[in-house]
């Protein structure tokens, strides 16, 4: 049987990583500024995450959800106290799709609307909500997609208000900051005003924090930025570490009932471990603290190449934009100087997602090998 081709892949087989480095089968070295689509966020292999990993698989990986699995409470204690929601009840789930889904559904059940509000540029997965916006057209989007999605621009306020006032929208789903389609972000008038207008309209907001959460934006969640409260905040990626495993957090204006959200696998006592570890080493090693140090030097020293028009993002979520297509740079930059950057829809821009702790000396690194390959 082959693989079901539907991406593009770079020809490189990394097979073994540690920290902010991967290594391919010859052993050569490469340095992780993507993390995998974002998932890396306390650095590959970290041992204190291995051990806790490996420790519980020798326990017990999996049982259902029809028992009593301590380590999925102590997951939202701790997520509650580290994000600032100890007030928020978690669901689990296993990916930012399904976190994103459950969201959706809560947000229907509780208004008894299903029109969703979304923003030109977002991407929310494969979801009812997904689009992403590439060459004018929408990618990822289910045929139903038309019925139950609307998209508008950010930042225009009145467009979204006019929309509520047809009393139809059960949700608005907003990133703390896009990340596929390129970076671009709501101001903090315009999420107060979401805020202050979903509570009017009995609307849900939803923040999708799938990639921006987890101190990425030097914050916890991004949307912190801003001082907003959502409804519902969903998380994924680097919550695990590379573990798939996503969560929804929710207010308690919404109220839990037997058989209204489910899953197999959500959970799992695995997942939970992984994202247990992950949390006490965000934690311990204070990478929130990190990632603020380390982007303001490195965004102070990127915006000096003459070629960087822009830099967009904030934190360690960052996008260099070019007045170029980067796909060449990237794969100059993966080829001949052996570092993983990431793409967005918007071709001019080079995506920054690397660990948590990585150094300004690994983004210096980067920094000479973008210089060299631009010349
Ligand atoms: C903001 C956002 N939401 C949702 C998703 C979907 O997550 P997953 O690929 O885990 O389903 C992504 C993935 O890139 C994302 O960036």
């Amino acid at each position: 049987m082959d693989l079901f081709d539907v991406y593009p892949v770079y020809n490189v087989t990394p097979v073994s990583a540690k920290g902010c480095y991967v290594y391919d089968e010859k052993g050569a070295k490469y340095l992780d500024l993507y993390g995998g689509h974002g998932v890396i966020s306390i650095g590959h292999a970290q041992e204190d995450y291995v051990n806790a990993i490996t420790e519980q698989l020798k326990k017990i990986g999996f049982y259902s959800n029809s028992i009593i699995n301590p380590i999925q409470l102590a997951l939202a204690k701790k997520l509650g106290k580290l994000s600032g929601f100890e007030n928020y009840a978690l669901f689990l789930c296993n990916s930012g799709a399904e976190a994103n889904e459950n969201a959706l559904k809560l947000a229907s059940f509780h208004t008894g609307k299903k029109r969703v509000i979304a923003f030109e540029n977002a991407f929310h997965g494969r979801t009812s909500a997904a689009v992403a916006v590439t060459d004018n057209k929408k990618i990822n989007a289910p045929i139903n997609q038309q019925q139950v999605s609307t998209f508008l621009p950010l930042n225009e306020i009145d467009l979204v208000e006019k929309e509520l006032a047809k009393n139809d929208v059960c949700a608005i789903i907003i990133e703390g900051i896009q990340g596929v389609g390129g970076l671009d972000e709501g101001n903090t008038g315009f999420f107060k005003d979401l805020e202050r207008l979903c509570k009017k309209h009995d609307v849900i907001l939803i923040a999708d924090e799938i990639q921006s959460g987890y101190g990425r934006s030097g914050k916890f969640f991004a949307f912190q930025h801003h001082g907003i409260l959502p409804d519902l905040i969903t998380t994924a990626k680097g919550m695990g570490n590379g573990f798939p495993i996503g969560g929804v957090l929710i207010s308690s204006k919404i109220k839990a009932s037997y058989g209204l959200l489910g899953t197999t696998f959500g959970g799992n006592h695995l997942a939970c471990s992984a994202a247990l570890a992950v949390l006490d080493v965000i934690q311990r090693d204070d990478l929130i603290s990190n990632v603020n140090v380390v982007s303001a030097d490195f965004i102070e020293k990127v915006k000096q190449i003459p070629q960087v028009k822009k830099v967009k993002g904030k934190g360690l979520m960052l996008g260099l934009e070019f007045d170029f297509d980067v796909a060449e740079l990237r794969k100059k930059l993966i080829m001949e100087e052996h570092i993983f950057t990431g793409g967005a829809s918007n071709k001019k821009l080079l995506r920054i997602l690397p660990p948590l702790n990585i150094s300004s000396k690994q983004l210096d690194d980067f920094i000479i090998s973008l210089k060299k390959v631009l010349e």
